[in-house]
């Protein structure tokens, strides 16, 4: 597959249309669910009877709303989500060595590292492709210049090279949650106390009306560092 043809091919499309194509072009593919807004996906793959694969990363971390989101949106889609774990072997010494609150003093690369970025490269290393809910508008520091489909530029697949596709990228939050009233998408009541980007509970906070949502991820670090390592966009 030509990653430049294929995304050209994509660009003008609207995210509906580009899961369609790529269920249509691409086997062993999954959706990264973060328990947040990109339900979108989910709700669209489902309606679209694409039977999709979905994971998430459980850090052991997340908000007891995002738990309960999770499970709310396997009953509602009756799909299984796999949750995927940390190494308990390397969690037990950072925990051991560092306590349960290291990143506060060390930075959040190392706790990503173990919860997030290590469980999700042995997951997609059984994958040709994986999709996430990313957005353009989500960073004017990281995502700008994100794209619909590029070859994952810090993961491999199965097959060696790993295609990741951002069907939401051109869309709005605005767009996210016009269709997620309009259809009575579940969503994670997190939302509705100020939080808009959602990560981990000791990590994530809400924001003020206009402030930046990445400024409620990670808000004791500086601005430009706002990303745990899934995805390098820069
Ligand atoms: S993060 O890198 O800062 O954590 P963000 O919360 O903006 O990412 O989410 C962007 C996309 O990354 C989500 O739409 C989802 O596809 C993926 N993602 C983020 N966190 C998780 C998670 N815990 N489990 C699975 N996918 C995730
Ligand atoms: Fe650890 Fe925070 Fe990263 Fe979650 S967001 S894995 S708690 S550093």
């Amino acid at each position: 597959m030509d990653i430049q043809i294929l995304q050209k091919e994509l660009q003008d499309q609207q995210p509906r249309d580009i899961l369609k194509s790529i269920y249509a072009q691409t086997n062993n593919i999954a959706i990264s669910f973060s328990g947040a807004e990109d339900v979108v996906l989910i709700d669209m793959a489902c309606k679209l009877k694409l039977n999709p694969s979905v994971f998430t990363l459980d850090t052991g971390r997340l908000h007891p709303e995002t738990y309960q989101f999770i499970q709310a949106v396997m009953d509602h889609y009756n799909i299984n989500i796999n949750i995927l774990t940390p190494d308990p072997t390397t969690l037990q010494d950072l925990t051991l060595k560092k306590g349960l609150f290291s990143f506060y003093k060390d930075g959040h690369s190392e706790c990503c590292g173990i919860r997030k970025v290590e469980p999700l490269k042995k997951h997609l290393l059984t994958l040709n492709g994986w999709i996430t809910g990313q957005r353009k508008d989500q960073s004017k520091e990281t995502r700008n210049s994100l794209s619909i489909a590029e070859i994952d530029p810090s993961f491999k697949g199965c097959d060696g090279q790993l295609t990741k596709f951002n069907p939401l990228c051109n869309w709005t939050s605005e767009d996210v949650w016009s269709y997620i009233r309009a259809l009575d998408v579940p969503f994670n009541t997190l939302h509705q106390q100020g939080y808009v980007s959602i990560g981990c509970q000791p990590c994530t906070r809400a924001t003020l009306p206009h402030q930046d949502p990445r400024e409620g991820r990670w808000w004791w670090e500086n601005a430009v560092n706002k990303e745990c390592g899934l995805h390098s966009n820069s």
